[in-house]
């Protein structure tokens, strides 16, 4: 990774920069007194209520509440990362930016390499695009009308043909310089061993590109036209492209809806496509795999809410009985997943052509919660009037209730199984503490940087209990102090940190001081606090054991931060004053916008 764009510069460009202008290049925008309104991008409205401020250098929707500078703006409406925000903007006002700390030359390859691929992959998709327009494209576009693809889909989804012949798209790419070689690590040209000889991957098939988040080419699925044997060919592996992490369709949906709160994961290319044209843009696809932990963390980060859609048939259930496996661990307060199954024989497709949109948008309304499935999960095949069937079906729940992590479905689903068994719930409570006892000390790892072990005698049981005690500010806390190096995927603006919460003022401090020192080891975190009643509380919190895996800890944060996003602290002008005026004398440096907005609540509260 490039190094930290300096702060001061950030000041620099946003002073330079002017939002109406950013904004009014992407939005129609009409001046309205000394503000400039127009209809707000970030959600469907028919009357304008969305405000730009040449004087604040600030927009904001009265309608759906986004709001921000011009690199918020930015970020949200392009889809882009801080640090791309940065460059866009320095871009324009032609400054260039510069970078603390030494660069990592192995970083900087990988960044060059991926940009490499995504260039001669966009190339590629132009070019299927362009060749889906032509006459030997005929029987193609054919396919796609029989099919029912709307044009305004296949341009949504850029759908495109590759042509018959062995080495079209080669000849093409060569032509703007691509060498074989690239083109065989990038997948779209295949090597064959024994002959030497090269030919292109996708020959007369029907091409969907797969993007990333910000609508980066980074491969391709391609169906045959009939029924020819693999009816899809995808990409394979490639420096840009693991299939165990993308999803398709992610992209398109948040295109269609940046403010998405939920999405269903469905099977095939065509699924997405087909529910997209009968305006059910939520839909995304996992990739001829089934749903990883990467999937879910994905997801999760950008919605609350996942709904996984299985056929109805023997392999249908498998599949879901595997992705809640996969789900379990992430269930973490504030996630929903459920489950929806198709009649047999059907696919999203071919259903939501046969029953239409409303009936569509029915069964996913009413998919089963979680919780429904997997006790129904449990039961299936098992005549619960016997008491060794609802042993088994007990321990089933149970292992399932084990992989949660603490918080309040754990507690619900133990209580309703006491229910459905009239076992005792402690007993219940007793087993599953045994089995995390038993199990190997949870994720200890020496590259931890773990300040101090759980003090001895602290099982993780009673860790456990301790955390549900713990508030959420406490708990987001708890996470930054096991793992500063979570601090990059924080927000730039910490008004999510806005809360009554006695903990938000040491939370804000810690982002502050991991931000400004860039300290990636909790002992450096502590060693700073030494002494100071801070000191103690932090680490307090470092002595417990989060009890979420390593992997998910950035989730959890993200979802946290959400939650705070969501809840933020209604103030009164005078409490919004005090607060800023005091984090300004207390020597944090404000953001330009908070600097304005102190300006104006000074206005307010004097006048
Ligand atoms: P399906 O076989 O269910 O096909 O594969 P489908 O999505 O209904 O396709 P249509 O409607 O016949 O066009 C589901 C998904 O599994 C992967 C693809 O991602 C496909 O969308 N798959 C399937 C492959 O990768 N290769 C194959 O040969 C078949
Ligand atoms: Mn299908």
């Amino acid at each position: 990774m490039a190094g930290q764009i300096p702060q001061r510069f950030i000041d620099d460009l946003l002073a330079r920069v002017d939002v109406v202008e950013v904004v009014g290049e992407r939005v129609k925008l009409k001046k309205a007194g000394r503000n400039h309104s127009g209809l707000c991008p970030f959600h469907q409205e028919k009357s304008p209520s969305f405000t730009v401020s040449a004087d604040k250098q600030f927009y904001h929707c009265f309608g759906c509440g986004a709001h921000g500078n011009a690199l918020r703006f930015l970020m949200e409406y392009e889809n882009l990362r801080f640090p791309e925000a940065v460059e866009q903007l320095a871009a324009r006002l032609g400054m260039e930016v510069p970078r603390e700390g030494a660069d990592d030359p192995r970083a900087q390859a990988r960044e060059r390499k991926r940009k490499e691929g995504v260039n001669l992959l966009e190339l590629s998709a132009s070019f299927y695009r362009e060749r889906l327009k032509m006459p030997e494209a005929e029987a193609a576009r054919r396919y796609l009308a029989e099919r029912g693809l709307s044009p305004e889909m296949q341009q949504a989804f850029a759908i495109g043909y590759a042509p018959a012949g062995w080495d079209v798209l080669k000849r093409h790419l060569l032509e703007r310089g691509v060498a074989d070689a690239v083109q065989i690590e990038y997948g779209l040209l295949v090597h064959h061993e024994d002959s030497g000889r090269t030919y292109d991957r996708f020959r007369d098939r029907v091409m969907f590109p797969i993007r990333d988040i910000r609508g980066r080419t980074i491969a391709f699925g391609g169906r045959v036209l009939g029924d020819a044997k693999p009816k899809y060919l995808n990409s394979p592996e490639t420096p840009v492209f693991h299939k165990g992490r993308e999803l398709y369709g992610l992209y398109e949906a948040r295109q269609a809806n940046p403010r998405l709160e939920r999405l269903v994961i469905v099977e095939g290319y065509m699924d997405v496509v087909a529910l997209a044209q009968f305006g059910i843009r939520n839909a995304v696809a996992t990739l001829g795999t089934s749903t990883s932990d990467e999937h879910l963390g994905r997801l999760f980060r950008m919605v609350g809410e996942v709904v996984f859609c299985f056929d109805g048939d023997r392999a249908g259930r498998q599949a879901a009985a595997r992705a809640l496996e996969t789900v379990l661990p992430q269930m973490i307060d504030g996630r929903q997943a459920r489950f929806m199954f198709l009649p047999e024989g059907e696919d999203p497709d071919t259903l939501v052509r046969r029953e239409g949109a409303e009936a569509f948008e029915d069964r996913i309304t009413c998919a089963s919660p979680l919780s429904e499935f997997l006790f129904d999960h449990a039961a299936e095949g098992r005549d619960l009037g016997s008491i060794e069937a609802r042993e088994r079906f007990a321990s089933q729940v149970l292992s399932a209730i084990g992989k949660l992590p603490e918080g309040v479905l754990k507690s619900l689903l133990l209580t309703e199984l006491s229910r459905r068994t009239g076992v005792d719930q402690t007993h219940f409570e007793a087993l599953l503490s045994r089995e995390v006892a038993e199990a190997s000390p949870p994720d200890m790892s020496p590259a931890s940087a773990e300040p101090m072990p759980p003090s001895s005698g602290e099982r993780p049981s009673e860790a456990g209990r301790g955390q549900a005690s713990l508030g959420r500010m406490a708990r987001a806390l708890q996470l930054l102090v096991h793992e500063p190096g979570l601090v990059e995927r924080l927000p730039e603006d910490d008004d999510w940190c806005d809360q009554s919460d006695p903990e938000a003022g040491l939370c804000r401090e810690v982002v502050r001081l991991l931000r400004a020192g860039g300290y990636r080891s909790a002992q450096v975190l502590l060693a700073h606090f030494h002494g100071t009643p801070e000191g103690e509380r932090l680490a307090a919190l470092a002595r417990q054991e989060p009890l979420v895996p390593r992997g998910l800890r950035g989730a959890e944060l993200d979802n946290w931060v959400a939650y705070f996003q969501r809840h933020r602290r209604q103030q009164s002008p005078q409490e919004e004053y005090d607060a800023l005026l005091a984090r300004m004398q207390a020597g944090e440096r404000l953001s330009q916008e908070q600097r304005q907005r102190l300006g104006e609540l000074l206005t307010e509260l004097k006048g």
